[in-house]
Formats: structure tokens, sequence, C-alpha cells
């Protein structure tokens, strides 16, 4: 039987002709955890693809003959970005790199060439895009994770940490094998008591299991702890109390987690605390942490997911889009070295289109990172195929203009737009927020996990093209038969696209049913309610007007952007509801009415998604028998859940635009 968790290191066998030179001595660069950790990964990899029986020598027995040799040369500065080489030649393979993890990195890229039948390279260099490449799980200490969709979490459970870590290693393990370096384990709703002594003994022995792959645990933490779990009166954060009691707090972690990576914070946030109680900002809230962390080497990863649930809607100036940056923008400057502020890709919530969020250009002073969902909680929960790395990729390549200059997205995140005054990069980079379960294939959907990989690669590569991305997991997950390839590789790269034609037109949020479990449709659940996901749908038009006219969101932008949205001759159309209210008769530029438009992408994207079905079809028998009834029976499910999404936005769009389809359709029978 197939063994799920093995995710894309299966390490099948490959064709091996090509792979006869590759030495079947591994000489590793020393005997620590982490190096070792590489060595006998290589080992497992090239004896499982090529049928090899390599071994690892003593690294005194190093000096002569072919061999796979790992090589550590630690560069001078901490700061420096994980970085490895490969060279190819007579005597063997080469990895170099500067830390150990990367050393991890450069086998795990050598295996997953052979692994994709790709060829060796004479000689190749790799350096991370950005330091902060994280992933945070939503985990709660009794075993529930937040918007997880398969199964049970791998770190807690009853109040606990698990006393079972073996799937916890295995997902570091993966995790590594893609260049992530981080994992905060809990959820950003964290629980209130997470921080006392016993519950830090438990950590550590989570970070144990990271470690020989090069993860940082981290923390999500309450900014309450100094009372809930200090027993002060106050969490004031100018407190000096309060300051010294994150002090101590720190000091004790890393007295147990010598290398733990630092602590996420949500605060004043859909009722979690914070600290606008004392009339404090979020620069005093992540400065007292940071001021802790600091000697440690840690970070703050304060997030900019700040606003307002009880918005006033009859209030046509109310925004929730325009949080971040009210919230934020004033305090550029003001934070210290290691906080990062850590920024949803969109304005609202990860939502199947969304623009960038304006807060990205307007910290300039500030170190950024961006927050990805690799949790579908919008975008289908891991019943619905949905590859977001297509997203993701336009997303990071958004131009914000910043200073008329040149500053897309990936730019700033990775410290490049708005460098430190001595001209160096700063820090930043890449969360995704993950929420693996228990379940054995870590995502429930076989199809799923190709988004935690490519949140990965782009983490490490930004600019790695996606159709390279999606082949390779394709290769690696489903093997290299041709066939297999090219249906798999063409069905994900179609497949967000196909997901937001059948559910959010236009870039008009979400029509999801945000009062349940956010999935499937509910097309008015969001409108007359205090969270701001509005979409105003009226008589008279559809879609938030957020022009200088309304609530004046627009202008959050950098000046080109601005104008671009805020003509209806320029703006695009795949957001043209987010930025405007138009009447429904309203010609968008290919001829089309808008809600003719409408009718028709739902129901050929609808159509193309009951086509996964037979397309998948012919696949039988050529995939194991297991995985390929696990997608047939999701596909079928996809399939039928499109005609529901599909008629459903019809329906409701007939209804109150009363403009009747002009092919005559009224829903699939
Ligand atoms: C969404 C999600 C919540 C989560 C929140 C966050 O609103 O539905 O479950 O807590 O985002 O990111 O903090």
């Amino acid at each position: 039987a197939e063994d799920g968790s093995a995710a894309w290191l299966r390490y099948a066998p490959v064709a091996t002709a090509q792979y006869r030179a590759v030495p079947t001595r591994i000489v590793p660069s020393s005997d620590a955890p982490m190096e070792r950790a590489a060595a006998e990964e290589l080992q497992r990899g090239l004896n499982s693809m090529l049928g090899a029986h390599t071994e690892i020598a003593a690294q005194s027995a190093s000096a002569r003959g072919a061999a796979v040799r790992l090589v550590l040369t630690p560069g001078t500065s901490p700061e420096a970005l994980d970085s490895y080489t490969i060279d190819t030649s007579a005597s063997g393979i080469r990895i170099a790199a500067n830390t150990p993890q990367a050393e991890l990195y450069g086998v795990f890229h050598l295996l997953e060439l052979i692994g994709a039948e790709q060829p060796l390279p004479k000689h190749e260099q790799q350096t991370a895009a950005a330091g902060i490449r994280w992933t945070d799980e939503w985990d709660n200490m009794n075993g529930t994770i937040e918007r997880g969709y398969a199964g049970p979490s791998i770190f807690f459970e009853n109040g606990h940490v698990r006393q079972d870590l073996a799937r916890a290693g295995q997902y570091a393990r993966l995790l590594a094998s893609i260049g992530i370096n981080g994992c905060n384990v809990n959820n950003v709703n964290a629980d209130l008591d997470l921080l006392t002594p016993a519950h830090i003994r438990e950590f550590a022995r989570l970070a144990e299991v990271f470690r020989p792959w090069g993860v940082r645990l981290a923390m999500s933490i309450d900014l309450t702890s100094p009372q809930t779990v200090g027993g002060m009166s106050t969490f004031d954060p100018l407190d000096p109390a309060v300051a010294a009691w994150w002090k101590d707090k720190v000091d004790e972690i890393y007295r147990a987690i010598p290398d733990f990576g630092g602590f996420t914070v949500k605060a004043d946030s859909e009722g979690r605390k914070g600290p606008s109680q004392y009339g404090r900002s979020p620069a005093d809230a992540a400065n007292v942490l940071a001021r802790a962390l600091a000697p440690h080497h840690g970070v703050v990863l304060y997030r900019g997911f700040v606003y307002n649930n009880h918005l006033d809607w009859n209030d046509h100036k109310a925004d929730r889009a325009r949080a971040g940056v009210d919230n934020f923008a004033r305090y550029d400057g003001t934070f210290e070295d290691n906080v990062i502020i850590q920024i949803k890709e969109g304005p609202i919530d990860f939502q199947a289109r969304e623009p960038v969020s304006p807060l990205f250009a307007a910290l300039r002073r500030t170190n950024v990172a961006i927050e990805l969902q690799t949790a579908q909680e919008y975008t289908g929960q891991q019943r619905h195929m949905v590859w977001l790395p297509s997203m993701w990729h336009w997303v990071l390549d958004t131009d914000l203009h910043a200073d008329d200059r040149s500053t897309p997205v990936e730019q700033i995140v990775t410290g490049h737009s708005f460098p430190l005054a001595n001209g160096k990069p700063r820090r930043g980079g890449f969360v995704s927020v993950t929420n693996v379960g228990m379940e054995a294939n870590w995502l429930h959907h076989p199809m799923a996990m190709a988004n935690l990989y490519g949140f990965g690669k782009l983490a490490w590569n930004p600019d790695q093209p996606l159709a390279q991305i999606i082949d390779r997991w394709t290769r690696l997950t489903w093997g290299n038969r041709p066939e297999v390839v090219k249906l798999i590789t063409t069905l994900q790269l179609e497949s967000w696209q196909v997901y937001e034609g059948y559910t959010g037109p236009n870039g008009i949020g979400t029509l999801t049913n945000i009062l349940g479990y956010h999935f499937g449709p509910g097309i008015e659940s969001a409108e007359r309610n205090g969270w701001g996901q509005w979409f105003r749908g009226e008589k008279d038009g559809i879609g938030m007007d957020r022009t200088a006219n309304g609530t004046g969101y627009i202008q959050q932008y950098p000046s080109q952007l601005a104008a671009k949205y805020e003509s209806l001759a320029t703006c695009p159309e795949d957001l043209l509801l987010f930025f405007h209210h138009v009447p429904y008769d309203y010609k968008l530029r290919n001829g089309k009415t808008l809600v003719q438009s409408i009718y028709d992408t739902h129901y050929s994207a609808a159509a193309q998604a009951g086509s996964y079905v037979t397309r998948w079809q012919q696949l039988h028998g050529v995939v194991d028998d297991e995985r390929y009834e696990q997608v047939l029976r999701l596909f079928r499910f996809q399939a039928g859940h499109a005609i529901v999404w599909s008629d459903a936005i019809n329906n409701w769009f007939q209804r109150i635009s009363q403009i009747p389809d002009a092919q005559g359709r009224v829903g699939h029978e």
C-alpha cells in the first residue's frame, strides 16, 4: 500500500541510466545531529531511488575515492541567508553549505533532481530569498485545530504535548525538504495558560524532534499572559513589571529550548485582548516582547490582522479593508529590529481573490512578512482541488509602485524594496498557515500537499516558475510517467481559476457561508453584520465602493496603483467589485454585461470542475488504486459541489438583478 505520509519524499525507483556515476559512498561533514540527518537522508534516498547500496563513511576516511561529500563552511555573519552549492565532477558530488540546515537543503535538492529524473548540475548555487520561511499551525492544546481539515493535532492532545511525537518529527523532515526553517505549532488564538513552566517543558520535547531538521519551534502567545500565567494585575506593555515578567519568561523558554524561534502575536483582533486596552500601540506591545527575545536572537511576528469586527453596516465609509494601514502605518519606523509585521496577503481574509494588502507599501522602515494560507479555509477546505501557488505568484508579482519605483510584493517581503540605512536588505519573509493533521496524508486531499510544497518553493525562491514547481511535485508524488505528469500538472494549473469561476466572481469577496464553517455558498451571509466582508448587493447594483467617493480605501495604495484602481476604465475586471459599486448590466470590456458574464463563468467553471472526473479516469490502473480512488471520490464531490455553488450564485443574481440569462438557462437539472 502507498505510504501517504511520505508525501513528495516517496523515493520511488527511477530510471537509473543517467545516474550511474553517482558514488555509493557518502562522506558527512560531521557527526552533529543535523549533519548526520543529512547524510542519512542522502543514503535513504539514493538507496531507494537508485537501488544502490550506499554507505556512510567515517569522516576521517574522507580523503580519497569518489564520494558524495557534504561540506560545511560557516559564514561569518549570523544574519547570512541559507545557501548551498552542488558540484559534480570526476571525483563525485560535493554539496557545500553555509549552515547545517542549508546542508540538508542541498541534500534534498539533489534527491529531488534524481526523483524527478532531471540531469544533475555541473555547478548549481542556491540561496534562500529570505530568512523567515515558517509555517503557522493553528493547533489548540486540546488537540483540535482551528480551520484544520485533516484530523486532530499532530502536536497536542488533552491539554498537553502528545506523548508520541513521531508524526511531528516526520513533519519537520517534510518541512526541511522544502527549505522551511520555522514552525509555529499553536493557534494564533492562543491558549491562555500556554506559558506555564509545565507546558514549556513539554514544548521542549517538541523542539527536540524538530531540531535535527533545522526547524525552529515558535509559539503564538496571548498578550494577557502576565495576568493569566503570571498572576499580575496588568498586562500593560509599558509597565516595567510586565516587561520584567516577559524577560524572565523568555529566558525560561530559552533555557528549555535554546534554538527557540520566537513569538507570533494576534492582539486587538477578533476578541483577543491587546495593547489598546491601555491606550498603547502595536509597537509598544511588539517591542516589549522583542526586547526580551533579542539577546537570544528570537523574533516577534506581530500580525497585521487587526480590525474592528463590530463595524456599522449603515456607515458607507466603514471598511474592514482599511484596517491594516489605519492601524499600523503611523507606527512605521518605531518597531524594534527583531519585530516583523506579518501581513495577510489581502486586506480581508484569504478569499479566492483579493487585491494585495496596501500595508506592504505603507511600512517602509519596518520588517514585514507575508502570511499565506495553505489551509484552504475559503477555498474548498481540501475537498476541492485548488492549487494556491497560482494565486500566491500573482500576489508576489503585484507591483505596488511605491515612490513610483518598481516594488513588487516579493521584493518588499524579502527586504529589498525598502532596505536598511546601510543598504542591506531588511529581515522578512514568508509564513504559511498550514494546519496539517493526523490523517495519513497530512491535508486530506491527495492533491493538497502540492500547496505546501509550492509554498516552500516560493518562499525559497519566489521567481521559480510555477510550471517547474508543479512538475517536480507531481513527479515526486505520483511518478514520472508522462501521461500522469501531463494530466496532473494541467489540472493543478487550471484549478485556481476554475474554483474562482464557480465561487466568487470579479473580486466580490466571499459568497461563502461565513456564519458556519466557511464552506459552501451562503450568498448573503457576509452582508448586514459587523464583520465587514461586505459586497453590498443592492437593487441598483453590486460591489463595495472603495473609491474616493466611497470608503477611500483605494487611496491607501501608492498613487500609480491608486489611479489604476480608482478609474473604471483601468480597474482590472477580476477585482471590479472589490473596488466599485456598479449596476448589474454594467458593460465589461468584452462587451458582455456583468451579470451575463457571471452566469457564463459559473456554467463554464462548473463544467470544467466536472471534467476533472472523466479526465482523472484516464489514469485508472496507471496510478496506484488507493490514491486513484481517493482522488476520484473527491473529484466527484467537487463536481457536484461546483454545481451547487454555481446554481446558488446564478439564481441569486437572477433574483436580485431581475435580468434573466440571455441563454435561458435556469440552473443545472
Ligand atoms: C480568519 C479565520 C479565523 C482566524 C483568523 C486569523 O478569520 O476564520 O479562524 O482566527 O482568520 O487569522 O486570526
